[in-house]
């Protein structure tokens, strides 16, 4: 940890604190959910099955390079047709909750008009599969895979057109399976999705300003900022549509899934604290602002100026108030500081997992996650002072190791004792906010399976599960899993 005395007083305020004994389900709120989250790209494979129409990430992975094992995630866990099997390793463990998302050109190959009966009848068997385990499904609308055609012929999310027309799929989706589904999320990590797919170009569509690789010549500077604004603006429109024409009979609720870092300032000057509150408007006030105060953070604006687009006052009015509860995913944490260099976004932070020559914590496989437990803590709590505490959703939390299948035996790399840590040691921090007056509801483990990992492919492992992407995708439990259920399960 850090040599600065007064940045290393900080980081210890929550390290040291242990909750006392062993961790148990018996520890959280009565009626705190458990799950595991995965979504349809990631998870489902069969993509040119089921007359499912293609996504801008069928279309992404077969760029050369994109994808750093040039793999796809054409077959992936093949949940598509083993989710009978994963739903009862899901109720093995003791979850009481799965996260999937819907792939849009499942159900609407081309986007708009013609519907696929047979997407409709997939998730519907899944749905029905998932209440017959007593497992609820919390079902993300937008999980990244644009049906291509739209990205085609309208720009996807650069255009504001694309508002209603997510609207016409969001509307099917209620109609049909509201019975069934009774928690709703308009969209997984908007920030995740704008800032790698129109910024750096590492993620669909896959488009940057200064194109390397196989990236679509786009405008850095411009697009993410508007591309979130128009799925902002969809979010709204969304939850409106929900609660206006769907709620009240099928009694569910919406929210939207966020994700974000925690940073702390890199030394104890009054630039570097700025800036590390900086970092989290530009990650998570640029999401979570416009959704309960109505308007994007005065930092971006004062940052950006005319780059960031405006909300009307009638979208405006639309977006102030537009959830139940909000969905958070977070791995880990870094220090920021204050740089007059515009490092990707020009918000004038800069990151570093490094205080003078010391990392933060553990490196995992992912090169973006450090191990750093009370950061969850810490963001939690932010939260809560910033927004008057919503009720929060841990919506994903985990961590992988690398995809050493090539020279381990399936047996060795079944012992993932960081991922026992892991778990064990956020999980501790979620009950210490909680402790501290956070609203928290719920967590999810990132994930059940290992999984198609978007940019890294099959390269990092972030499953319970262990999956033989060799061998017919045969799923092992890690000790991870076993320790999982004994936290919720006890010894039975
Ligand atoms: C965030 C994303 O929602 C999910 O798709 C991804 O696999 C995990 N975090 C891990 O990176």
């Amino acid at each position: 940890e850090s040599s600065d005395p007064l940045v290393a007083s900080k980081l210890n305020v929550y390290a040291t604190q242990q909750f006392p004994g062993e961790l148990t389900k018996s520890h959280f709120p009565e009626g705190f959910i458990f799950g595991s989250a995965g979504s349809a790209y990631q998870l489902e494979g069969a993509a040119f099955q089921g007359n499912k129409g293609r996504s801008i990430w069928d279309e992404f992975v077969t760029r050369k390079g994109t994808i750093i094992d040039n793999s796809t995630g054409n077959i992936a866990t093949d949940h598509f047709h083993r989710y009978p099997e994963d739903i009862w390793l899901m109720k093995d463990i003791g979850f009481d909750a799965y996260h999937l998302s819907i792939s849009w050109p499942r159900i609407f190959p081309d986007g708009v008009g013609v519907v696929n009966k047979e997407g409709v009848e997939f998730y519907h068997k899944m749905f029905d599969a998932l209440l017959e385990a007593e497992i609820e499904p919390y079902v993300t609308i937008y999980n990244w895979d644009m049906p291509l055609s739209l990205e085609e012929t309208m720009g996807g999310w650069l255009s504001p057109n694309m508002v209603d027309i997510y609207g016409k799929f969001a509307r099917f989706c209620f109609k049909e399976f509201g019975g069934k589904v009774k928690k709703w999320l308009t969209f997984n990590e908007i920030h995740s999705f704008v800032q790698l797919g129109y910024l750096s170009g590492i993620f669909a569509p896959g488009r940057c300003s200064q194109p390397y690789g196989n990236c679509i010549k786009g405008d850095s500077s411009a697009e993410p900022w508007i591309a979130a604004h128009n799925a902002l603006n969809g979010h709204a429109h969304v939850v409106n549509i929900y609660k206006k024409e769907f709620q009240k009979h099928q009694n569910g609720t919406i929210g939207i899934k966020n994700d974000c870092m925690w940073y702390f300032p890199l030394t104890n000057s009054k630039e570097d604290k700025e800036a590390a509150q900086r970092g989290l408007e530009f990650y998570l006030g640029w999401f979570m602002d416009p959704i309960i105060f109505g308007d994007y953070p005065l930092s971006m604006r004062n940052y950006l100026g005319a780059r960031l687009p405006k909300f009307t006052k009638k979208q405006k009015t639309l977006i102030k108030g537009s959830y139940d509860w909000i969905g958070f995913n977070h791995y880990s944490t870094q220090y920021a500081y204050h740089t007059n260099q515009t490092i990707d976004n020009d918000s004038g932070v800069g990151f570093t997992p490094y205080c003078n020559g010391t990392i933060i914590g553990p490196e995992a496989a992912s090169p973006w996650l450090w191990i750093y437990p009370s950061g969850i803590r810490h963001l939690l709590n932010w939260i809560r002072d910033r927004y008057n505490n919503p009720p929060i959703y841990i919506t994903e939390n985990g961590v992988d190791e690398f995809n050493t299948a090539k020279t381990l035996s399936i047996a060795q790399q079944l012992n993932d004792t960081t991922r026992i840590n892991y778990y064990h040691d956020y999980l501790q921090n979620v009950l210490l906010a909680i402790k501290d007056g956070c609203d928290i509801r719920s967590y999810f483990a990132w994930s059940l399976l290992d999984n198609f990992e978007w940019a890294t492919g099959y390269t990092v492992r972030f499953g319970l599960y262990y999956v033989d992407f060799d061998n017919d995708q045969a799923r092992y439990p890690k000790a991870s899993a076993f320790w999982f259920r004994k936290v919720l399960k006890g010894d039975k």
